[in-house]
């Protein structure tokens, strides 16, 4: 008797790329890539917990990545050239905040977090730019709803997301000429660890991370001709604030 073979998936086929993937929204994307086809490079620092999750799927390979350190980056990128080949899907997820009063913003700080989200966003796109544009690929940056609106004790961490979002336009008015499709996904509060450190209870009125990868999932799925610039969505607990 002949096993009866398995339907396609959406991105059978696909590499896909997520860094931040040790935790939270960009855990959360690698399983979703992974479950709809994708052979999922999963880069961060915390190499333990990529492991574990690397053992969850056959489709996902992690890799050590410091996005912002421009060595690792190469590293990274040249290992996934070597060991995989051209990226069809980057997320470029890693991110991290400070919160809190300029006057008590430290220059490290302010250096942690730009080079993360800011320097780190611009290392990792261009070093698999040339991947996206002959595979007519697709960039998905995960900024935050509060890269077009700010508050009192998010000067540092908005204006990093600010920055991301100018780079994300960018990046997409050079790309377009050559079927690259960028999105920037805009999500509000999420009940992950990110910030303190501290992983939030469901309770908080605070979207799950899956909630943010079935959102990426969709906008990877699309037909070549949907281009979505943007996702911004937010928990039905969060006030609305544009
Ligand atoms: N949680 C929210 O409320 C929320 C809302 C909107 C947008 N976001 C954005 O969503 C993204 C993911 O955040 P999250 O909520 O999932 O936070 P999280 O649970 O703290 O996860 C952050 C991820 O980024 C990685 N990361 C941090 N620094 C890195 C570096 N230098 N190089 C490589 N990876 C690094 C971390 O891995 P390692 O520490 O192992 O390197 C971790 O996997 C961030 O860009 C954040 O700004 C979050």
């Amino acid at each position: 008797m002949t096993r009866p073979t398995p339907p396609a998936r959406p991105l059978d086929g696909r590499l896909a790329v997520v860094t931040g993937a040790s935790r939270g929204i960009g855990r959360a994307t690698v399983r979703s890539l992974a479950e709809l086809g994708a052979h999922v490079v999963a880069g961060a620092r915390a190499e333990d917990e990529l492991a574990a999750l690397a053992a969850e799927h056959a489709n996902v390979h992690a890799l050590p990545l410091d996005v912002a350190d421009a060595d690792s980056v190469r590293t990274f990128a040249d290992a996934v050239h070597r060991d995989h080949g051209p990226v069809d899907v980057l997320v470029a997820n890693a991110g991290i905040g400070v919160f809190g009063p300029i006057e008590a913003t430290t220059l490290e700080d302010w250096d942690r977090v730009f080079d993360v989200n800011v320097r780190g966003t611009f290392l990792v796109v261009q070093a698999f730019l040339a991947d996206l544009r002959a595979r007519r690929g697709h960039a998905v940056l995960v900024t935050s709803d509060v890269s077009a609106r700010t508050f009192a004790g998010g000067a540092l961490y908005t204006a990093s997301k600010h920055a991301q979002r100018a780079f994300a336009r960018a990046l997409q008015m050079e790309v377009e000429e050559d079927g690259v499709r960028v999105t920037e996904v805009r999500p509000g509060v999420v009940a992950t660890a990110f910030g303190d450190g501290t992983e939030r209870p469901a309770e908080y009125g605070a979207l799950e991370s899956d909630d943010v990868a079935e959102a990426i999932a969709f906008a990877v799925t699309r037909p070549a001709r949907v281009r979505l610039d943007e996702l911004h969505f937010h928990p039905m607990g969060q006030k609305a604030e544009y």
